[in-house]
């Protein structure tokens, strides 16, 4: 039941509405604030900032709990496939057996490349970064597909679900010097994704399950988490009634910057350029606490979690199982290991509770089953694909309003224009 707060402003008291979430999660609806008090709050980086009301992902960053619809991620990640839990997350529930089939088989519908997009594809500079042409070729299908009639958002859905994993693979076969592969439907999800990437011409493709189930669980690590910076881009995207494919290639794009997405590759990049400086990991935990060194430990830190990310807690163990059970002995990993060993015991990490995040470890697992490093990214659009679409739904279920933050103007006050010849 919602209860009454009260706020004492320039010697008046205000009355505000608060409710609690399923999971006792306690807000203050500061939506009349303005009109009562002539106050905005200012929170920048919405570090304290309810934005929307969901009920997809819960997550306590002091507790290091994360749930997609209640199920915990260990569970999900230990038992799941990719597409049971994207149907989880778009659907609400996880899908009975005829249920997954068919979901499966209505991606599997759309998995034909757009001949149109091949071609601009085909155009762009092997040096864009993959990031940037998939949120382009992405942003295009919109020319392509309705977006107007009753039931275009499910099956536009379903195209990116089928489409996303087929445009990834084309800035790396393009940089072989290779066609692209066509997708084999008669395999599962992530070997068809698989298949695109690795099967040569001619040559049937053979599958690795070692390889599979690590590409399930990476994806279901990354499927969902909440209001962070990329999904909350595909929200606010959204909100203005912008289509999913548009609200989508902004996810990307957000994705895609280093303090997001985008630091699982810094982090591999930051492994190998301490390994070729003699792999003294003491000297980079010094710079990192070193504020002018503009250094920072990448894969290290967390908007949310406090006290340990549920999701690195899985993937370094996964980092260890899938290098093992593939004989690869990649040195980076133990450099990671020293890495993370030293943070966790210096004052600077302690105090600032720093930890792994899921991009700390991935990259290593990505690198072993063959994804060049500038694809890292990419798989975490590909894993992060049913989130936002289900984020993007739950918007348009709750017919939210258009996300407008309000801002505490600091510039000029008004002042006389001045002609050009007397500036
Ligand atoms: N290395 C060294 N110091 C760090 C790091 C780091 N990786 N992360 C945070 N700090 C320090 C900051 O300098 C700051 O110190 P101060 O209080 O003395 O000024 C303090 O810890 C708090 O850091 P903020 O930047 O204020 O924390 P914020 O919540 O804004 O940022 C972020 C979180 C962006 C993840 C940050 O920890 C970071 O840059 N990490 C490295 C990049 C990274 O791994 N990003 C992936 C995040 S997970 C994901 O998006 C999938």
């Amino acid at each position: 039941m919602s209860q009454i707060s009260f706020i004492n402003l320039d010697g008046q008291s205000f009355e505000l509405p608060t409710f609690v979430g399923s999971e006792n999660e306690k807000a203050i609806d500061i939506a009349k604030l303005r009109d009562l008090s002539g106050y905005v709050t200012y929170d920048p980086g919405y570090k304290n900032t309810g934005a929307t009301k969901s009920a997809i992902t819960y997550l306590d960053g002091e507790e290091g709990i994360l749930r997609y619809r209640g199920y915990s991620i260990e569970e999900l990640a230990d038992k799941s496939t990719f597409l049971e839990v994207a149907y989880l997350l778009i659907h609400g529930e996880l899908p009975h057996k005829a249920q997954l089939d068919s979901f499966e088989s209505e991606i599997k519908q759309y998995t034909i490349s757009n001949e149109v997009l091949k071609k601009i594809a085909d155009t762009i500079p092997n040096s864009v970064h993959p990031m940037s042409e998939i949120a382009g070729l992405v942003g295009l299908m919109s020319a392509f597909h309705s977006t107007e009639e009753a039931g275009d958002d499910e099956k536009n859905m379903m195209r990116l679900m089928a489409t996303l994993p087929i445009m990834a693979t084309w800035n790396y076969k393009k940089g072989l010097g290779q066609e692209a592969n066509q997708p084999d439907t008669s395999l599962d999800y992530c070997s068809t994704f698989l298949q695109l990437m690795f099967a040569k011409p001619g040559d049937p493709f053979k599958g690795d399950p070692v390889v599979s189930k690590a590409l399930n669980k990476l994806l279901i690590l990354h499927a969902d988490h909440e209001q962070n910076c990329s999904t909350s881009t595909v929200r606010l995207v959204g909100s203005s009634h912008a289509n999913v494919f548009a609200s989508v290639s902004a996810g990307i794009q957000a994705l895609s910057g280093p303090l997001h997405g985008g630091a699982n590759q810094e982090v591999i990049e930051m492994l190998e350029a301490i390994k070729a400086d003699g792999g003294d990991t003491d000297k980079y935990i010094a710079m990192a606490k070193d504020k002018a060194s503009g250094f920072r430990l990448m894969g290290f830190g967390h908007r949310v979690y406090k006290n340990f990310d549920p999701r690195a807690k899985i993937i370094k163990k996964a980092a260890d199982d899938v290098l093992k059970a593939l004989g690869v002995n990649d040195p980076v990993l133990s450099i990671a290991q020293h890495l993370e060993d030293a943070a966790l015991h210096d004052e600077y990490f302690v105090a600032r509770k720093l930890y792994p995040n899921v991009d700390f470890y991935s990259g290593i697992i990505y690198r072993a089953l063959g994804i060049p490093t500038n694809m890292f990214t990419v798989m975490f659009a590909i894993g992060r694909l049913p989130g936002w679409l289900a984020q993007w739904k739950e918007l348009k279920t709750n017919k939210e309003p258009i996300g407008r933050p309000r801002q505490i103007y600091t510039g000029y006050t008004s002042r006389a224009f001045v002609d050009i010849a007397n500036r």
